[in-house]
């Protein structure tokens, strides 16, 4: 049933008030493509709402994805394939695998949003990301509105990116995804130092997968912000990455950058670092500001606008260019 009017409060992680000229919400692939068939003129097709910033009304008609399901397709030797429909909440499922003893996802535990929309931005934490357990997707193609499958190859996905983002962005409606889990010889992923040291305060010397899963939501609770008490959308930011020799120019000033190697010639730089250094970590503007534990992520304290939060990571944006010379890149999509 299509309504017009409505907040879209509940519907955006940063709990920004705009609302949509018309909204609806869609649990069968049947009704999504008969939505569609209709040709609405303008579109926003709205998953968990977990990685945008919205600043103005929808004109148009936002089209809510709520598919439900999660299907075993196949058993192998060590794995099994699931096939996960879009509108499953990321981190239920992540939670249904480990019930299920099934391995992979265990370090992507906790993160908002849903499965439809993951692969999107290839979702990435703590040393694994969403591309190491993908098989394949199906999604709609709005123009023939045939559903189509990507393979893994066909995503191109890369940090925080995909063909999704890029080329074919705004083209498709993820309507499902399906991983490959290991149900015996887990390979667990706990070289991310944090992980580890949990894993010791913990007191787990053989860690199961669902270990791991308890370490990375106690990491996480200590420094994100749950979007359901505090609204926020995880990293604003990306890490930006700079070249070898920009870095060493920047290592002489600032002697305890920390950063990563990315490739031969690259470096990659956390943005919490330098917003921190910046002065901003834990600062607040009103309603809105940058959180304390973590300065990659803004938070509106509550009734905050989403162009009050956008002019605030402009002002970062600008700062960041001004100190240390690099361009901080949005995560978030700004609507
Ligand atoms: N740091 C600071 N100050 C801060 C935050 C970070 O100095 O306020 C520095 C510290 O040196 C720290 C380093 O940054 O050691 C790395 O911090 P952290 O491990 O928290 O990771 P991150 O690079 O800030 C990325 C992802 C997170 C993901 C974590 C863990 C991006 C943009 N963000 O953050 O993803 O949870 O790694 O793997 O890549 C998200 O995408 O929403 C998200 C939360």
């Amino acid at each position: 049933m299509i309504q017009q009017h409505i907040s879209l409060k509940p519907y955006n992680t940063f709990g920004i008030d705009v609302s949509a000229e018309s909204f609806v919400s869609v649990q069968t692939l049947e009704d999504l493509t008969s939505i569609l068939k209709t040709k609405p003129s303008k579109l926003l097709v709205l998953g968990g709402g977990s990685n945008m910033l919205l600043t103005k009304d929808i004109q148009g008609l936002v089209l809510h994805i709520d598919l439900k399901g999660i299907e075993i397709c196949e058993k192998r030797n060590e794995t099994t394939t699931v096939k996960v429909a879009a509108g499953e909440n990321w981190h239920n499922f992540v939670l249904w695998c480990l019930n299920q003893n099934l391995g992979g996802l265990e370090n992507l535990s906790l993160i908002p949003g849903n499965v439809g929309t993951a692969p999107i931005q290839n979702i990435g934490a703590y040393g694994v990301e969403l591309k190491d357990t993908f098989v394949c997707c199906e999604a709609l193609n709005l123009e023939t509105l045939e559903l189509e499958i990507f393979s893994k190859a066909d995503c191109n996905f890369g940090y925080r990116s995909s063909v999704f983002k890029s080329e074919m962005k705004g083209q498709y409606i993820i309507t499902s995804v399906t991983f490959e889990l290991s149900h015996s010889g887990h390979k667990l992923k706990t070289s991310y130092g944090a992980i580890l040291s949990e894993l010791e305060k913990m007191e787990i010397v053989q860690p199961t997968i669902q270990d791991v899963s308890k370490a990375v939501i106690a990491i996480r609770q200590s420094k994100l912000p749950d979007p359901k008490k505090l609204g926020n959308s995880g990293s604003f930011f990306k890490n930006p990455v700079v070249t070898k020799k920009y870095f060493q120019t920047l290592l002489s000033q600032f002697p305890n950058i920390p950063h990563y190697p990315v490739t031969e010639n690259e470096i990659k730089i956390p943005a919490g670092w330098l917003i921190e250094t910046a002065g901003f970590k834990g600062k607040t503007f009103g309603n809105y500001g940058v959180h304390k534990n973590q300065a990659l992520v803004l938070v509106n304290y509550g009734g905050a606008s989403g162009q009050e939060i956008l002019d605030l990571s402009q002002l970062i944006q600008k700062t960041i260019q001004t100190i240390f010379g690099i361009t901080l890149e949005a995560e978030v999509n700004v609507l």
